[in-house]
């Protein structure tokens, strides 16, 4: 069980002072971020500024050399030091990988299976769960993001936002404590872009754990309950919606925002 499952104080992930680098080159230069539970935080920043980096870090899916990672309490336990530090526990990473979803600009559904057979793989095969129990979940949550006919079809029938939908789906049949998104709309051409917003915020709405990676500030000024400003790996400044798109204070956010908001 989780430790501190049943407190909703405790966020469910929390990131102090993480550093990572590849070889010499160093990502992340000292990150602390927490996740709290119900809460909706963005990671905005320019390209190659440690985003994506730093949200596979969260999930265990790269390695970090130095800092503390929390999982609903829970401190990852580590092996070496340095570039050799790895998670030491296997049945930790996978009980967190397992609880924190991660949703991608490439959807990465299985071309070889239906719809439905995409979003009932992992929960089944990873989560051991009955197929008839796993099939009603899949079937109730392709519906909620709006694309409920389309269980037999295969990914490649489907549009851009109808995939990117799907891959949402498969997502939340896990039941994560927390969906993670890497630019979930970035690959799709502006108006399947909004249906997808549109099943985010509302995923918003009802509460859910979400960290978002996006180049969309419109999305991230709407729903986030905290925006992070990453630059050159490390955080130049975060608060809420208003005060980072409102009263942006450090030059860097500045231009940033001028460069990406159209006026
Ligand atoms: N597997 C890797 N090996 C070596 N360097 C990498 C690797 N992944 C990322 N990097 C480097 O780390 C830096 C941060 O990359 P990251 O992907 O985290 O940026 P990002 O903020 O997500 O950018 P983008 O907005 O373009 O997605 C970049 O300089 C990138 O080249
Ligand atoms: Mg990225």
């Amino acid at each position: 069980m989780l430790t501190n499952d049943s407190n909703p104080a405790t966020p469910v992930i929390e990131i102090h002072d993480l550093h990572k680098a590849y070889g010499d080159l160093e990502v992340l230069k000292g990150v602390s971020m927490t996740a709290p539970r119900g809460h909706v935080t963005s990671l905005i920043g320019s390209s190659g500024s440690g985003k994506s980096t730093l949200l596979r870090c969260a999930n265990l899916l790269e390695d970090s050399q130095r800092g503390e990672i929390l999982f609903e309490g829970e401190p990852i336990t580590w092996k070496g030091e340095g570039l050799h530090r790895r998670p030491s526990d296997p049945k930790q990473v996978m009980r967190i990988r397992t609880n924190l979803s991660m949703v991608f600009q490439q959807f990465n559904l299985w071309a070889h299976m239906t719809v439905l057979e995409n979003v009932m793989e992992a929960p089944i095969t990873v989560l051991g769960r009955a197929r008839a129990e796993v099939e009603e979940k899949a079937r109730m949550y392709l519906d909620k993001v709006g694309i409920g006919d389309k269980c037999d079809v295969y990914p490649a029938q489907m549009s851009g936002g109808q995939q990117q939908r799907a891959a949402i789906a498969r997502a939340l049949c896990m039941e994560p404590r927390a969906l993670l998104f890497d630019e979930p709309t970035s690959a799709l051409d502006p108006e399947l872009e909004q249906e997808v917003i549109k099943v985010i915020k509302a995923l918003a709405e009802e509460g859910r754990t979400m960290i978002i990676v996006t180049h969309d500030m419109r999305m991230a000024s709407d729903i986030s309950d905290h925006v992070i400003f990453l630059h050159q790996g490390l955080i130049e400044e975060e608060g809420t919606p208003s005060d980072l798109f409102g009263t942006p204070k450090s030059e860097r956010l500045k231009q940033f925002l001028s460069a990406t908001v159209p006026a």
